[in-house]
C-alpha cells in the first residue's frame, strides 16, 4: 500500500539451556557449540536463517559459556552480510521464556524463530514466503517421525490444525512439530500471558496452542530430512545426516 513501508521479518535463535541430557558433554561447553560433521551446531540454525533471507538475526543464549558465541560467530561476517545481535537468559524458564527476552529486538516485527538444535536438509524459503502474505497469527513446520512422543505433536483434521501436545505419551499423530516457528509481531503479549507448566518451564506448545484457539495458526510440511540434535541419539544422527548429505553432494 502507497507509504506503508513493510517492516522486515527478523530471525531469532534459540540456544540456551543447560543441555542437560548431554551430560558430560555439556559440563564445559554449550550444547549448540558442539560440532556437527564439519561445523559448531549454531551454524545450521543461523544458515537456515540466510539461506530464507533472514539477516538480522538475534541469538539467546545463556550459561557460563556464552561468550564463546561472540568469539565464535563475532558480527557474522561468515554468513554475508548480516546483522547479529546476542542477548542472555539466565537460568532454564523455557523456550518461551528465551523468547520473551527477545522484545526489544523483536517488538512489531514478524520473527521466525529457530532451535539452535534444529537441523534440517532443505530450505523453509517457502513457508516464510507464505507467511509474509498471511495477514496475521503463525505458522508452524511440521514433520513425519517415528518417535513423535519426543515432540509436541500437531493433531490435524480436515486440514485443519486442532491441537498441540508437548511430548504426549500417545501421540495423536506422528506429526512432530519442528523447532521452526513462524509469529506475528503478537507473540510477546501471548509470552507474557503463559503459566508455567509442571516442568517450571514457559512452553512454546502453549504460544502455539494460543495461537490455534485464535484460529490463525497454519502450518506446512518441512521437506527433506529434520532432526534435533538434544540427546546423544539425536546428536550422532544429525551429525551423520549432514555428513552423508555432504557426500552426496560432492
Ligand atoms: C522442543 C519443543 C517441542 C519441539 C522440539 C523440536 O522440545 O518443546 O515442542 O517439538 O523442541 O526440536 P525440546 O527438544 O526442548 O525438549
Amino acid at each position: 500500500m502507497a507509504g506503508q513501508i513493510e517492516m522486515a521479518m527478523k530471525g531469532i535463535v534459540l540456544a540456551g539451556g543447560t543441555g542437560s541430557r548431554l551430560f558430560p558433554l555439556t559440563k564445559i561447553t554449550n550444547k549448540h557449540l558442539l560440532p556437527i560433521y564439519d561445523k559448531p551446531m549454531i551454524y545450521y540454525p543461523i544458515q537456515t536463517l540466510v539461506d530464507a533471507g533472514i539477516d538480522d538475526i538475534l541469538i539467546v543464549t545463556g550459561g557460563r559459556n556464552a561468550g564463546d558465541f561472540l568469539r565464535l560467530l563475532a558480527n557474522g561476517k561468515e554468513f554475508g552480510n548480516i546483522h547479529l545481535d546476542y542477548t542472555y537468559q539466565e537460568g532454564e524458564g523455557g523456550i518461551a521464556e528465551a523468547l520473551g527476552l527477545a522484545h526489544h529486538f523483536g517488538a512489531g516485527h514478524r520473527l521466525c524463530v529457530i532451535l539452535g538444535d534444529n537441523i534440517i536438509k532443505g530450505s523453509i524459503r517457502t513457508a516464510v514466503e507464505e507467511f509474509r502474505h498471511q495477514p496475521a497469527g503463525a505458522k508452524i513446520l511440521l514433520k513425519e517421525v517415528p518417535d513423535a512422543e519426543r515432540f509436541g505433536v500437531a493433531e490435524i483434521e480436515g486440514g485443519r490444525i486442532l491441537g498441540i501436545e508437548e511430548k504426549p505419551k500417545q501421540p495423536k499423530s506422528n506429526l512432530a512439530v519442528t523447532g521452526i516457528y513462524l509469529y506475528d509481531e503478537t507473540v510477546f503479549d501471548k509470552v507474557q500471558k503463559l503459566k508455567r507448566s509442571d516442568r517450571g518451564e514457559l512452553e512454546i506448545t502453549d504460544v502455539n496452542n494460543a495461537y490455534i484457539a485464535e484460529g490463525t495458526m497454519s502450518f506446512a510440511h518441512l521437506d527433506g530430512w529434520w532432526t534435533d540434535a538434544g540427546t546423544f541419539d539425536s546428536l550422532l544422527r544429525a551429525n551423520n545426516l549432514v555428513a552423508t548429505t555432504r557426500e552426496n553432494a560432492a
